[in-house]
């Protein structure tokens, strides 16, 4: 066995746990290749929070099933990520062309099992989570990406009434913050401009050294935050996703407010805008509730975007919710909104409340979430356009063509108009904004480009599907 493919589904923590995958077979001997059809190992790393990015597996698993046995070398192929845990071994019953399954927290054991089943061991199904002793899986040694991720928590303790994590990443385990700026510290040594710190609920952080067990008021958030900033001076821009409302205590904005570091935009997810489907949902706040945490976020810092996760149709929802959905839309000025049609997912609290909602109407209303999002959004472009911006420019991708385009502190998108990206690195550039397109910006640099990163700076590729 000598390469690997990896076929990304679903969140942040999943392109996460594939460039850890990713390096961790570097290390183990193998070389990453571009196709499935090259590779001796294929990872199909899964996410099951909704029942499309499920059905878009299946259909995945039955061209990888035609596709060993079209091969006279048939790959290793292993399904990692939620929905080995959720299916476990039904998995490999159902699907015996699959020789490998693996839960989150089981990453760590791939080389060695991949490398194991190549040389002829049987099929294997890891789902354990590590509550004991939880293994967070640090960066190699690598030429590190400008934007980092980096895992503070893992798990979720919450219950919120549709969703599947809980039981597919297991309950909240926490990261200590001297190991998080350490990790920090490396990646930004290693040529990271900005870190996002990742978390199913990550301002819900508990240091699990000083930390008494109870409900989290985000101050341990905001200590880290300070610990961090503090203890990587170089870091140029701190993010962090996805908040949970009810952790926004008073510190994490009084954070916001001290920390330049800090990125001002927050991708908080709102779900819905009318209380009573928020209570259905277990969300536990209210939509007056969200809206504070919106105004004080924006009391410490004006210029802060909010963008959000929002569900329609989930069940019960009526005409006049929805319409509550809309106008928080408006009130909170989100700028970026991922929309989604409630999709009852096996084993959550909410399918007793039945999936009630027609089809069509979830579709309409969804049309309806994006029309007024990209309203929403090209109008806060529009402001911006004559002003100078401080850009992080990235090297162009391998695929992405020869265009550099780069994001700025409030998460805008800015393409560099007629720059030639080729030999480009990454780094943090004045952007005079020239013009506003419906969901990103284009603009004309300021300051010299960056130059191209080291020779040694081999950043991670990924095949990422988002579904
Ligand atoms: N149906 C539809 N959308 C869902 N999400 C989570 N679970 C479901 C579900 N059962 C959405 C939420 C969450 C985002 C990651 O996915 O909006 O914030």
């Amino acid at each position: 066995m000598q390469s690997f493919f990896i076929h990304t589904f679903g969140c942040q923590m999943n392109v996460h746990d594939s460039q850890r995958m990713h390096e961790l077979l570097c290390t183990s001997g193998l070389r990453p290749v571009d196709s499935a059809e090259a590779a001796d190992l294929i990872v199909i790393n899964t996410c099951s929070v909704r029942d499309k990015a499920e059905q878009k597996l299946d259909s995945e698993l039955g061209k990888l099933k035609r596709l060993k046995e079209r091969r006279a070398d048939p790959p290793v192929l292993a399904v990692t990520g939620c929905v080995a845990t959720q299916r476990g071994e039904a998995m490999l019953k159902r699907l015996p062309f699959i020789d490998l399954v693996l839960g989150p927290d089981n990453l760590g054991e791939l080389p060695a099992l991949a490398h194991a089943i190549a040389g002829g061991a049987p099929p294997v199904v890891r789902t354990r989570f590590d509550l004991d002793d939880p293994r967070f899986l640090a960066p190699s040694s690598e030429a590190a990406a400008p934007s980092a991720f980096v895992s503070i928590s893992k798990g979720c303790d919450e219950r919120c009434s549709f969703c599947i994590v809980p039981s597919t990443r297991g309950p909240e385990r926490h990261r200590a913050p001297a190991e998080i700026v350490d990790e920090v510290t490396q990646l930004v040594q290693r040529g990271a401009l900005e870190v996002v710190l990742l978390g199913q609920t990550v301002n819900g952080y508990r240091n699990p050294i000083s930390s008494a067990d109870g409900a989290s008021n985000g101050s341990d958030f905001a200590d880290l935050l300070r610990a961090v900033a503090a203890g990587v001076p170089a870091l140029k821009r701190l993010r962090y996703t996805s908040p949970h409302p009810r952790f926004y205590g008073p510190d994490v904005v009084q954070a916001h407010r001290e920390l330049d570091v800090l990125c001002r935009h927050v991708h908080m997810p709102v779900q819905s805008g009318s209380d009573p489907v928020l209570k259905r949902m277990i969300r536990r706040y209210t939509r007056g509730e969200f809206l504070e945490i919106v105004r004080s976020l924006r009391q410490a810092r004006p210029d802060l975007t909010v963008s959000t996760d929002i569900i329609v149709g989930f069940p019960g929802e009526t005409d006049e919710d929805f319409e509550q959905t809309l106008s928080i839309m408006r009130e909170a000025r989100f700028t970026g909104v991922y929309a989604f049609k409630y999709s009852p997912r096996p084993g959550t609290p909410a399918l007793r409340l039945g999936d009630d909602i027609p089809e069509s109407v979830k579709s309409a209303r969804l049309a309806r979430v994006f029309e007024l999002s990209d309203q929403l959004m090209t109008e806060h472009l529009q402001t911006l356009v004559d002003t100078v911006q401080e850009v992080l420019v990235e090297e162009p991708s391998h695929r992405g063509g020869r265009q550099l385009s780069g994001h700025t502190k409030r998460n805008e998108i800015v393409h560099l108009d007629r720059v030639d990206g080729v030999d480009r690195g990454a780094g943090i550039i004045r952007v005079k904004i020239t013009r506003a397109f419906k969901h990103s910006l284009e603009g004309q640099p300021l300051d010299p480009l960056p130059p191209a990163g080291p020779a040694t700076r081999t950043p991670v590729r990924l095949n990422v599907v988002q579904d």
